[in-house]
């Protein structure tokens, strides 16, 4: 990068200016100021001390004059100078004593003293003679003579000029040190957006392994905080996507060399017919296996990309639990389950897609009688909860332990030893379409029953009438 172009070098001469143009205005506005500030106050003392001064020297006599002019001097610290009237018209003064014994002539025809004789008023100004500055007031008498007070700016003008060549040097100064600290402080934050800038780079590259530190607390420690967050996130979705894609593989090698086991033993010996048929029911099986693990790989996928979308229409739970239960009879005497309904007094409706709640309550029968040993009963049941509405599915099972509670609905999760037809993705996909329709599957474990429940938002009337009749029925089958 051009190092002029870095953010060292702009912040460096970003501060110059501000000095330089400090220190301009400063010599714009504050030294003129204070040169007027210094010239009308000495002005002010002489035009006050003017008239006294006049009165004195227009009573002195003759002879006292010149002793009178000092003391003048003395008490003003300012030259005085008498003029008398020599012609009226034209207006001519001439000078008759001077407190300056050395000479008069820099105050012949001086203007001021000439304009308060003319105009017959004080007057006060400032005035250069031989290059020097002056301040003078001059005051007309009476009679017609004029004094004029002259008190040098040299003084008040070269501190002036003191204070400004120090302001100059203080001002350099402070532009090399504003260069350097400005280009010191960018340099410090640019290494440090340099170092966010190579992490960035190594978590778009996919190496998440190594932490974004930045110990400051100021804007970019906050974002150093947030890009850790972000790759601890990224971290994280980059282990569950190589453990899916691990565990599907997995999922979908066992069944396949299955098959391909079966399918070599079928060409390659003599089989009877019974062997035969035997061999052919477990590939079927093994191909349902394969279909149904397909069929919810897809779903995964569907619910990870958003583009599974759900219906918000209401349905009739205590109908959907009839249909389930159709639905499953055969399986359920095929396993020796009794499947029954508990039929409701009460019409259970809410609102939700009712394909994908069938798809759901599929789930859970199904695992309740897969995970289950025959001969132990299952019973489906509509309720209603406060504002929801339940599907609940309760059977007599094994239970699942509380450990396992928080697990049972992660992907690919199953209990050691349960039956391992499943791949432990049923749950998964329930809970996250129920979470898609804006409600929940609960699991409700104790020993020796497990109770699952899909629970939904009751449709409005539905919950107005709850609320009316204040009643609370749990999903209990007992
Ligand atoms: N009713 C139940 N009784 C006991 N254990 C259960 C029950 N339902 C689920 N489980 C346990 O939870 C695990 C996860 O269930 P899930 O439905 O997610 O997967 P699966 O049934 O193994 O496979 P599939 O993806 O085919 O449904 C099961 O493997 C089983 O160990
Ligand atoms: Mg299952």
């Amino acid at each position: 990068m051009n190092p002029l172009r870095s953010v060292g070098a702009r912040l460096g001469l970003g501060l110059a200016v501000v000095v330089a143009a400090a220190l301009v205005l400063v010599d714009l506005i504050v030294v003129p100021s204070l040169e007027r500030k210094l010239t009308n106050a000495k002005l002010a003392q002489l035009r006050e001390a003017a008239p006294s001064v006049g009165v004195g020297l227009a009573n002195s006599p003759s002879y006292a004059l010149d002793d009178t002019i000092q003391a003048a001097e003395a008490s003003t610290d300012a030259r005085v100078v008498y003029f008398t009237v020599l012609v009226y018209n034209p207006p001519t003064i001439v000078v008759r004593a001077d407190s300056n014994t050395v000479s008069s002539a820099d105050v012949e025809n001086d203007p001021l003293a000439l304009r308060a004789f003319t105009e017959f008023k004080p007057v006060s100004g400032t005035v250069t003679s031989r290059g020097e500055h002056f301040a003078e007031a001059a005051y007309p008498l009476a009679a017609g003579p004029v004094v004029l007070l002259r008190a040098s700016l040299h003084d008040s003008l070269s501190s002036i000029a003191f204070v400004r060549s120090r302001l100059v040097v203080a001002g350099l100064i402070a532009l090399g040190m504003s260069l350097l600290v400005g280009y010191v402080a960018a340099s410090i934050f640019a290494r440090r957006i340099r170092r966010l800038e190579r992490a960035a780079d190594r978590i778009a590259s996919g190496d998440f392994g190594e932490p974004v530190v930045d110990r400051g607390r100021d804007e970019l420690g906050q974002l150093a905080a947030a890009f850790e967050r972000m790759r601890q996130r990224l971290a994280q979705l980059e282990r569950a996507r190589r453990e899916f894609i691990a565990n599907a593989s997995h999922e979908l090698r066992t069944p396949l060399f299955s098959l391909a086991g079966f399918l070599e033993l079928m060409t390659d010996e003599e089989l009877d017919p019974k062997t035969q048929a035997e061999f052919m029911a477990t590939m079927r099986e093994q191909v349902e296996r394969l279909t149904k693990l397909a069929t919810e790989l897809l779903d995964l996928s569907r619910l990870d990309a958003g583009r599974l979308t759900v219906e918000r229409e209401r349905i009739d739970l205590s109908s959907l639990a009839e249909t389930l239960a159709e639905e499953f009879h055969a399986v359920a005497l095929s396993t020796d389950h009794h499947l029954a309904v508990d039929g409701g007094e009460v019409e259970v409706t809410a609102l939700g897609d009712e394909e994908r709640v069938l798809q759901i309550g599929r789930i859970l029968v199904e695992n309740a009688l897969v995970h289950t040993p025959p001969g132990t009963p299952v019973r489906l049941a509509a309720a209603r909860r406060n504002s929801s509405a339940l599907l609940a599915v309760e059977d007599e099972g094994p239970g699942i332990p509380p450990e396992h509670s928080d697990h049972i609905f992660d992907r690919f999760y199953r209990l050691e030893g349960a039956v391992a037809s499943g791949s432990g993705l049923g749950l998964a996909i329930a809970r996250e379409l129920a979470e898609l329709m804006g409600g929940s599957v609960e699991l409700e474990p104790a020993p020796g029953r497990t109770l699952f429940s899909l629970v939904l938002p009751a449709t409005p009337t539905d919950s107005a009438i709850s609320r009316e009749n204040e009643r609370v029925r749990e999903p209990s089958l007992q």
